[in-house]
């Protein structure tokens, strides 16, 4: 359900996480734990797509560690966004720069992590297909930098109208296989080869 306000939130310079082509994200003022994804209505096919997808999971009560927990949408004259859990704090980062940055042992469980990450979206039929590097953050669990766990903030969904891959687990299997293998695995190594092109160039 999309809630209805009056006015927009507020989006305010230093409470902004980022920015893509189409929305921003910002920390909820309120309350820090929280963060929004808000879209102009002119465009905004990606929030939509977003919300459709996370509606669903919590209507099917479709939960993962590995997905933000979903805390609700809304839209104003101009804009449309939800809610989701926050993850920024300090030494939460994206796996590509934690990879660029992280110990050997650190960098061999994030193969570890990643394909369990692959078998639980698989496993529960979260058709994330624009899984990127820059779109799993890593969360400190422990002491030391092979604690962690992954999250993914974006990606989700699939473009088509009528989204068979969500209703079909077949369909959703392949579709997540296929894009995990055609462009998240090359996204993941071109990002490993531009890691060692920079140590080398370091000496
Ligand atoms: N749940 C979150 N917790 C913390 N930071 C987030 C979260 N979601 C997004 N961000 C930050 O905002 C940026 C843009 O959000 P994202 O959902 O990836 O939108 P875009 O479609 O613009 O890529 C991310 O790269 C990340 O830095
Ligand atoms: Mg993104």
């Amino acid at each position: 359900m999309v809630i209805r306000r009056d006015a927009d939130l507020p989006m305010l310079e230093t409470h902004l996480l980022g920015r893509g082509i189409e929305r921003a994200c910002y920390r909820d003022p309120v309350d820090p734990e929280r963060c929004f994804k808000v879209s102009e209505k002119t465009s905004c096919r990606q929030t939509r797509r977003d919300i459709v997808f996370f509606e669903r999971l919590a209507r099917l009560g479709i939960e993962s560690s590995y997905v933000p927990k979903y805390l609700g949408a809304f839209e104003t004259e101009t804009k449309i966004g939800f809610f989701q859990e926050c993850f920024a704090r300090p030494g939460v980062r994206p796996l590509s720069e934690f990879m660029a940055q992280c110990s050997r042992e650190a960098l061999l469980r994030t193969d570890l992590a990643l394909w369990e990450m692959r078998g639980e979206l698989i496993e529960k039929n979260i058709v994330a297909i624009d899984v990127h590097p820059d779109n799993i953050l890593v969360v400190p669990t422990g002491p030391t930098d092979a604690d962690f766990r992954l999250v993914l903030i974006d990606g989700y969904g699939t473009p088509e109208f009528i989204p068979l891959p969500y209703w079909f687990r077949a369909l959703g299997r392949r579709k997540i296989d296929r894009y995990w293998t055609n462009h998240f695995m090359k996204r993941l190594a071109h990002c490993r080869a531009e890691i060692a092109r920079r140590a080398k160039t370091r000496g």
